[in-house]
C-alpha cells in the first residue's frame, strides 16, 4: 500500500466527533461550534455568511483600528490552545510593526500530531471559514499580508476542505486583494507538513516552511520580530484563531463570562476524551469544567473499569490521578498539580494497563520525534526507551529508577533547545512519582524490589 493510501485511510477511520446536539450549542455560548450542523457536514460559505459569517471581519475593518483588535483580544486574554497558554491578545501587542517595518506573516498552526488530541481538526474538517475569519483577524492586527494554513500532512480531508473554503473566501472577497471592499489586502496559502511533531514547535514549523530541516530556532528573536524569510511573524493555533471572531463581535467581557465563576481564564474550551471510556469525543465547554464532568459526558469508563491515571492534556502533559478529576481544566489549576492542560484532551488509563508500557509507548514516539539537536534529547530519550523496555519485560537492573530519574531531569525546562524534551519528560516523571512501585516490579533483582516498593 502506497504511504498517501494509508493516510487517507487512517484519516476517514478516525473521526473527530462532536458530542454535543445542534439543539445544546448556541451563538451566547458556544462561540467555536454553534454553527456546525448534527450530520457533521461542513459548513460551506453560503451558510456561514447565513449563520453571520464574517461578520467579526465587516465590524473590524469599518473601524479600521488594528490596536482595537489588540486590546479587545488582551482583556479578553484568550490562552493560547497550541497547549502553552499564552495570551493572544498579548503575543499579538509584541509583533513588530509600524514605520520601515515590513508586513509580515500570519501562521496557523495546525500541524496537531499531539498523541491523543483531534480537536483542530474537528474545526478544520467542518468549519473551515471559522478558521480563515479568525486568520483575517489576526492578520489585521499583526499588519501581516500573506498568511499560511501549517496542516499536518496526514490530515488529507482537512486539506482538501480548506482548500475548496479558501478558493469560495477568494471567490466571495474574503481574502485577497481590498477584502471586502475595504483597503486591506490579504491571502493565504494551504501548506501541508511532511508529518513530523517537531514541525509545531512554532520556530521549526518555520523553517520548515522556508524549506529548511524542521530544527528549533534560537529565542530571541522571536518569530514576531523575526520570523518567516526574516519578517515579523505570528504562528498561532486554530483553536486559538477560532475565538478570535466571537471576540471581536461580542467583546471581551462576554468571552470573560463565558467560563462563569469556574475559573479567572475566560472562554470556552474544546475539551475531549479518549482511551477505555464509553464514549470518547468532543466537547465545546466552558472553560475551567472538570475532568469528572467530561468523563460522565463520555458515558465514564467503558464496561464499568477503573480509573488509574489520566493525561489531562496530550502525550507531553504530566499523569493526574483519579482524584484530581474534580480540579477545573484551566492553565493555572492544572499547572499547580504538577501537570499542563497541553490541548485539554484528556487520555484516561485503566487499573488493567501497565505503566511501564505505557510510558515506554510515549517514551518511544519522543524518542523518534526528537530533532536531533541537544544531547538530552537525542541520546537521553532512546536510553529512557530501552531502560523502560527492560523494565517492561521484567529484566530491569538495580539503579534503573534513579537513571530514568536523572535522563528526565536533563530533559527538563531551560536544558535543552525546545520544549519537547521536557514535554517528552513530564510523562515519565509523574509516572514514576505515582507509580513508581510498578517500575520497581521490572527490576529482577528481589532485594531492590522490595526497598523500591
Ligand atoms: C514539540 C512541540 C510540538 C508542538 N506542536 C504544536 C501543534 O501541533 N500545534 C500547535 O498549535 N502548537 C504546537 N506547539 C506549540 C507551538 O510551538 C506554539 O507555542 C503554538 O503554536 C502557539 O500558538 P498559541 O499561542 O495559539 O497556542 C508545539 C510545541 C512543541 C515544543
Ligand atoms: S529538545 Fe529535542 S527536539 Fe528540541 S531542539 Fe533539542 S533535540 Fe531538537
Amino acid at each position: 500500500m502506497s504511504h498517501s493510501i494509508a493516510r487517507q485511510r487512517d484519516s476517514v477511520r478516525y473521526r473527530s466527533r462532536l458530542m454535543q446536539p445542534e439543539a445544546e450549542r448556541r451563538p451566547d455560548t458556544h462561540p467555536l461550534t454553534w454553527r456546525l450542523r448534527d450530520d457533521g457536514g461542513v459548513v460551506w460559505l453560503e451558510e456561514y455568511l447565513r449563520k453571520d459569517g464574517y461578520q467579526s471581519v465587516r465590524k473590524a475593518l469599518a473601524e479600521s483600528d488594528p490596536q482595537a483588535i489588540i486590546s479587545t483580544m488582551k482583556d479578553a486574554n484568550v490562552g493560547g490552545r497550541g497547549g502553552g497558554g499564552f495570551s493572544a491578545g498579548l503575543k499579538w501587542s509584541l509583533t513588530l510593526q509600524g514605520g520601515d517595518i515590513p508586513r509580515g506573516y500570519l501562521i496557523c498552526n495546525a500541524d496537531e500530531m499531539e498523541p491523543g488530541t483531534f480537536k483542530d481538526r474537528l474545526l478544520m474538517e467542518q468549519q473551515p471559514h471559522l478558521v480563515i475569519e479568525g486568520m483575517i483577524l489576526a492578520a489585521l492586527a499583526n499588519n501581516s499580508f500573506y498568511g499560511y494554513i501549517f496542516l499536518r500532512g496526514e490530515y488529507v480531508t482537512a486539506a482538501r476542505v480548506l482548500s475548496r473554503a479558501l478558493d469560495e473566501a477568494r471567490a466571495g472577497g474574503w481574502l485577497g486583494r481590498d477584502i471586502d471592499g475595504s483597503s486591506f489586502d490579504f491571502d493565504i496559502a494551504l501548506h501541508t507538513g511532511a508529518g513530523r511533531y517537531i514541525c509545531g514547535e512554532e520556530t521549526a514549523l518555520i523553517n520548515s516552511l522556508e524549506g529548511k530541516r524542521a530544527n528549533p530556532r534560537a529565542k530571541p528573536p522571536f518569530p514576531g520580530q523575526s520570523g518567516a524569510w526574516g519578517k515579523p511573524s505570528v504562528v498561532n493555533n486554530v483553536e486559538t484563531l477560532c475565538n478570535a471572531p466571537g471576540v471581536i463581535l461580542n467583546g471581551a467581557e462576554w468571552y470573560q463570562g463565558l467560563s462563569g465563576d469556574r475559573t479567572d481564564d475566560g472562554g470556552s474550551k474544546l475539551y475531549g476524551i479518549s482511551g477505555l471510556v464509553e464514549n470518547p469525543g468532543l466537547w465545546e465547554l466552558p472553560m475551567g469544567t472538570t475532568g469528572a464532568e467530561i468523563l460522565d459526558r463520555a458515558g465514564g469508563m467503558r464496561n464499568g473499569r477503573q480509573l488509574k491515571a489520566w493525561l489531562p492534556g496530550g502525550a507531553s502533559t504530566g499523569f493526574l490521578l483519579p482524584q484530581h478529576l474534580e480540579l477545573a481544566l484551566d492553565f493555572d489549576t492544572v499547572g499547580k498539580e504538577g501537570s499542563r492542560l497541553g490541548t485539554g484532551l484528556m487520555t484516561m488509563v485503566t487499573q488493567e494497563q501497565s505503566m511501564v508500557a505505557l510510558v515506554r509507548n510515549l517514551e518511544e514516539f519522543f524518542a523518534r520525534e526528537s530533532c536531533g539537536w541537544c544531547t538530552p534529547c537525542r541520546d537521553g530519550l532512546p536510553w529512557t526507551v530501552r531502560v523502560l523496555r527492560a523494565l517492561a519485560l521484567g529484566q530491569g537492573e538495580i539503579g534503573d529508577i534513579e537513571l530514568l530519574e536523572k535522563l528526565a531531569a536533563d530533559c527538563g525546562p531551560a536544558q535543552t533547545f525546545c520544549a519537547h524534551a521536557p514535554g517528552a519528560a513530564m510523562p515519565l516523571q509523574t509516572a514514576l512519582r505515582h507509580f513508581r512501585s510498578e517500575f520497581a516490579q521490572g527490576i529482577s533483582e528481589p532485594r531492590i524490589k522490595a526497598e523500591e516498593g
